[in-house]
């Protein structure tokens, strides 16, 4: 049996049925059905280990349609380190409970021969957008990443799709393909979830010490600077970049990979903040654990 149902409370007592689903062509049948009955489907992709920015992104999903569906599936063709892909945090059972809290409908959870079965050939490749920050370190990260989600929207055809604004780059690739390819999905960005010092909140987190975790925070500080001295008229990329580094290297633990300030869309580097928004991206380690975030500046800041 490749399905089963939880039964769930919701906040009104009424029973209902989370359903987890392994079969592509479940999921796939199950959605279609939805669409017949004029449900509109919000879907939230992750690969578990889940925390509060994720359950961010499900609330969201509950508030704007009718049926939520979360699929967890640890994409291995995303994960350029076998080690990285061995050492990912696995808990169903956990985030099954986590999920029943936020009422959501049906967990989408296949097997890796149910998305890459034998043979499979066909990778979507995102030009421009996908070399530079992340994609410099990770060489073929976010090939895996349009690959499955190219997969995960086919089988699901979902209306709206929710992604975190943390991720800043694979929000600009999952936008450009979903245009590219004519995906009848919205893609829903939902802000940065920050813990209580500010540190953006992130599966990784886990892997720092009480200590790290603590003075991690200082990224979150490098980034507030930035858009301070934007609301103070600062318009020069550079220097708002170099004010984000700067603070954060005061923070002797930190490393910082890169600080860029590029177009929000095109990935492009900028001089100045002007017509279109200027993301300011960052990556620092923090012992052996990278850790992104970013910040959005405009003309209005
Ligand atoms: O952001 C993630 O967790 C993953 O990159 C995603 C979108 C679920 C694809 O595997």
């Amino acid at each position: 049996m490749s399905v089963f149902q939880t039964l769930c409370r919701q906040d009104d007592g009424v029973p209902f049925f989370m359903e987890i689903i392994n079969r592509k062509q479940r999921m796939a049948s199950l959605a279609r059905k939805l669409r017949r009955e004029n449900k509109t489907i919000g879907f939230v992709p992750t690969m578990g280990a889940l925390h509060e920015g994720h359950l961010k992104l499900v609330e969201e999903a509950r508030q704007m349609c009718d049926v939520v569906i979360v699929s967890i599936f640890v994409n291995p063709t995303q994960f350029n380190d076998k080690k990285d892909l061995e050492k990912y945090p696995r808990d169903l059972t956990s985030d099954a409970a986590l999920l029943t809290e936020y009422q959501v409908d049906y967990i989408f959870t296949p097997d890796e021969e149910e998305i890459y079965p034998d043979g499979f050939s066909t990778y979507v490749y995102v030009e421009n957008l996908t070399e530079t920050l992340e994609g410099a370190s990770r060489p073929g990260h976010f090939r895996g990443v349009a690959t499955v989600v190219t997969i995960l929207f086919n089988t699901i055809r979902p209306d709206f799709a929710f992604f975190g604004q943390k991720d800043a780059q694979q929000v600009a690739v999952i936008r450009r393909m979903t245009a590219d390819l004519g995906f009848d999905t919205e893609i829903v960005v939902v802000p940065i979830v920050r813990e209580e010092t500010g540190l953006a909140m992130s599966s990784r987190n886990a892997l720092l010490s009480a200590d790290e975790r603590q003075r991690a925070s200082i990224i979150y500080k490098g980034l507030r600077e930035a858009k301070l001295a934007a609301r103070n008229g600062e318009r020069n990329a550079a220097i708002l970049a170099e004010i984000v580094r700067k603070t954060i290297e005061t923070e002797p633990l930190a490393q910082v990979d890169y600080v860029a300030a590029v177009n929000n869309e095109t990935l492009e580097p900028v001089e100045k903040i002007g017509e279109s928004a200027v993301l300011i991206a960052v990556a620092v380690r923090f012992g052996k654990v990278r850790l992104i975030d970013n910040t959005v500046l405009n003309r209005r800041q």
